[in-house]
């Protein structure tokens, strides 16, 4: 996973993006009043719904809901996820990226024009081997998907790379962070190519720059493959080979299939079918499905038939559960025998290959199939076995549809109540839906968040005596009190900035409901309306506690300490 982020670094990488650029550089926008608007780019419309509020940093579609601040903007529109995001926006405003933990900050910029540059060179390369350009030829591999994939060529010499690029000390030192030269052993002054005589596949990451290389051996020799080590900028299990050029092929990804290795990928796009991604000779972790989801709602694992594939494939089953999220779907796809989807496809062309990838195993057949093996279902024994099994396997997937079902299933074969009900599962509590009419009639609470989310300022005005009360209230409440101590602490966050702060937290999307409904205010309308919201909140709570003291009263009667505080009360009533 990628180290966590400072809240300081993304405030000020917020603060200092205009996100009307940003949008008008993807989206041109028009200016419509105070604001600009678009066509939404998030779903299909006539008129233009879509609106981005310079004064807020902040964009909001009134036809589909679609909201965000610019790293919102940046994961939905460029499909980033949210480190790259900051990352692409730090960079536009000229800020390095803090390393994770306490590690020197990493020279990542050059390390990339290091990772670049070599990339360039064994493209260069690729044109002057003959041996290497057969070899592609050989396997079936045009010009144009071997340029789609930047495919080059490491030249049969100890030091080519060396040579081109590391005369200078400092360039040398970056392609030895970078893994492509390595140190001749009791000589750590002297280098040499880790690549040699290979046909090389630039590693890319989700915005398309070259973090590290596979390597094939052309014909014999050991080993087939290399891979870069691990570096500041490779990590090999996060890694998907082909996902770069598969979004770049297809904006939309209906299904992705995942395979074993470089030349599947690339044999697969030659034959039209650019949708497949590889693993870097790791098993599937569950990173590599969060990142598939993010960019496609069905995921294809591709195995080979023989014992290792079933292995892999109830490996990848293991990984895949907890993941199973109503809407996404994950299927199983075996094939023959010796054969890998790089020959398959050279043998039978894309439709009769796309034709299994049609009838490939949904992933609750698979499961149950596993479930079901070696029990025998006549026998009470059997069942009882096939109950303790089942339950394992529910309990790690995740509430909803798709697990009901599969438990009613699973009861049905057993013969026994499988339900979910039977407490048998936890999962996360569903989280509580936005009333939608918040839009037109908020409460006072919500007005006052509205008011804060747009003038974080606003916050000295809000009457300290309102924040044990809040303490006592409920979760709206409570993320008032962390909306109020967050103005306070950073009066100058803009609105953008607010939201950045409740990422994925449960206000986040109440509050930008507020956010896309407030109106224009004068400073001192803020002041007013901020007090004027106090009072009446502290009114309402006087009235509210002088009610229930009456109301005891006139039942089961007032103790003197009970008395007293409604004096007290009555008299604040004034
Ligand atoms: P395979 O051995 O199945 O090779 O490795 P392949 O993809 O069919 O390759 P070709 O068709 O012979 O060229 C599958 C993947 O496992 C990793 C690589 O990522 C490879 O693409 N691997 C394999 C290694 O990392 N090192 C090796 O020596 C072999
Ligand atoms: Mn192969």
């Amino acid at each position: 996973m990628s180290g966590s982020i400072p809240q300081e670094f993304i405030d000020e990488v917020v603060a200092r993006t205009d996100l009307v650029a940003l949008i008008d550089r993807r989206v041109p926008l028009k200016k419509a009043g105070k604001d600009f608007a678009a066509r939404c780019p998030f779903h299909d419309e006539k008129t233009p719904s879509f609106t981005v509020s310079a004064d807020k940093q902040f964009y909001h579609c009134f036809g589909c809901g679609a909201h965000g601040n610019a790293i919102g903007f940046l994961m939905a529109f460029d499909r980033l996820e949210f480190r790259d995001a900051v990352a692409e926006l730090a960079a536009d405003a000229g800020l390095d990226l803090p390393s994770a933990g306490d590690a020197p900050p990493p020279h990542h910029q050059a390390l990339r024009q290091a990772m670049d540059a070599a990339a360039h060179f064994y493209r260069q390369q690729l044109r002057d081997a003959p041996r290497a350009i057969d070899y592609l030829k050989r396997r079936g591999l045009s010009g144009a998907t071997a340029a789609a994939f930047g495919i080059g060529y490491a030249p049969s010499r100890w030091d080519g790379l060396l040579q081109a690029l590391g005369g200078d000390a400092s360039h040398r030192a970056l392609l030895i962070e970078n893994g492509l030269l390595i140190a001749r052993d009791g000589d750590e002054g002297r280098h040499y190519d880790r690549f040699r005589d290979r046909v090389m596949f630039p590693i890319r990451d989700g915005r398309g720059r070259v973090i590290g290389f596979g390597g094939r051996i052309l014909d014999q020799g050991q080993p087939k493959y290399l891979n870069s080590p691990e570096t500041p900028l490779f990590h090999k299990g996060q890694e998907l080979y082909g996902l770069y050029e598969a979004r770049k092929a297809q904006r939309e990804l209906p299904w992705v299939l995942v395979v074993e290795g470089y030349m599947d990928v690339l044999m697969l796009a030659e034959h039209g079918i650019p949708n497949a991604v590889a693993t870097l000779g790791t098993a599937t972790t569950s990173d590599h499905l969060r990142r598939l989801f993010r960019h496609t709602s069905r995921v294809v694992f591709c195995f080979d038939g023989d014992r290792a594939g079933r292995a892999a494939a109830s490996r990848a089953l293991q990984t895949s559960l907890p993941e199973m999220q109503d809407g996404r779907e994950i299927a199983f796809l075996f094939l023959p025998e010796g054969e890998d989807p790089d020959s398959l496809v050279r043998q039978e062309g894309r439709e009769t290959f796309l034709g299994r990838v049609a009838q490939s195993q949904p992933l609750s057949d698979f499961l149950l199939h596993h479930l079901k093996e070696g029990i025998d279902l006549q026998t009470h024994e059997g069942r009882a076995r096939l109950v303790v099994r089942s339950r394992s396997a529910l309990e790690v997937i995740p509430q909803g549809v798709f697990r009901n079902l599969l438990a009613q299933t699973l009861g049905q074969l057993a013969g026994v109540e499988l339900a979910p009900a039977s407490g048998l599962a936890r999962g996360r509590p569903v989280r509580s839906g936005v009333p939608q009419a918040v839009a037109t009639h908020p409460s006072p609470l919500q007005r006052l968040a509205g008011l804060l989310l747009t003038h974080p300022n606003a916050a000295q005005w809000v009457d300290p005596e309102l924040v044990p009360l809040l303490k006592d209230g409920d979760g709206e409440a409570q993320w008032m009190l962390a909306l109020i101590e967050l103005a306070r602490d950073k009066p100058h966050l803009t609105s953008g900035g607010i939201l950045e702060r409740f990422r994925a937290h449960p206000a986040e999307s109440l509050f930008a409901q507020l956010l896309a409904w407030q109106p224009e205010r004068s400073a001192e309308g803020v002041a007013r309306e901020c007090r004027d919201i106090c009072r009446h909140l502290l009114q309402r709570s006087v009235r509210s506690e002088i009610d229930a003291l009456l109301a005891k009263a006139a039942t089961q009667g007032l103790d003197a300490q009970e008395k007293e505080r409604l004096r007290s009360l009555l008299s604040q009533r004034g």
